[in-house]
């Protein structure tokens, strides 16, 4: 199955009638259980893409889905069915465990007892 699939995502900010092509273009398929890593140099345009993929920002042109939900329309099911943590705040505690900080942000999106310990016990964690 397609986790993430892009269909020329593109990003132009306006700032003061300057128009700033933060990505471009970006056509993309990662399938579920790949381990896909994004590189490139500050300014690049990686949390760009991420913003419009999670659906935080709105694409300009082109479009995108993740697990099978389109970012523009199904916003909220895109939402539901992700995890994000940035890099551009505070979203993860250094004192906990990789586990332990699972725990914690599971139970601020409401999980409880099994569904909790469901969520981790993917075959990703062992
Ligand atoms: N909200 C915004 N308004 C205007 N321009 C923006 C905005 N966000 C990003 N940009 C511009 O878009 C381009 C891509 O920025 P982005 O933050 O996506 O890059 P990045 O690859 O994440 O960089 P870094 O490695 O520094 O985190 C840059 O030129 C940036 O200045
Ligand atoms: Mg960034």
């Amino acid at each position: 199955m397609e986790t993430i699939k892009t269909q020329n995502l593109t990003k132009i900010f306006k700032v003061k009638r300057k128009e700033i092509k933060a990505i471009q273009n970006i056509n993309l398929s990662i399938q579920s259980g790949e381990i896909f890593v994004l590189l490139g140099p500050n300014g690049a345009g990686k949390t760009t893409f991420l913003k419009t993929i999670s659906t935080l920002i709105l694409p300009t042109y082109g479009d995108g889905w993740v697990n099978g939900y389109n970012i523009k329309k199904d916003e909220y099911k895109v939402r539901r069915s992700i995890g994000l943590s940035t890099g551009f705040e505070r979203s993860f505690y250094y004192r906990l465990n990789g586990y332990q900080n699972l725990e914690f942000f599971g139970t601020l999106y409401g999980l409880k007892g099994k569904y909790l310990k469901v969520k981790y016990d993917s075959p990703l964690f062992n």
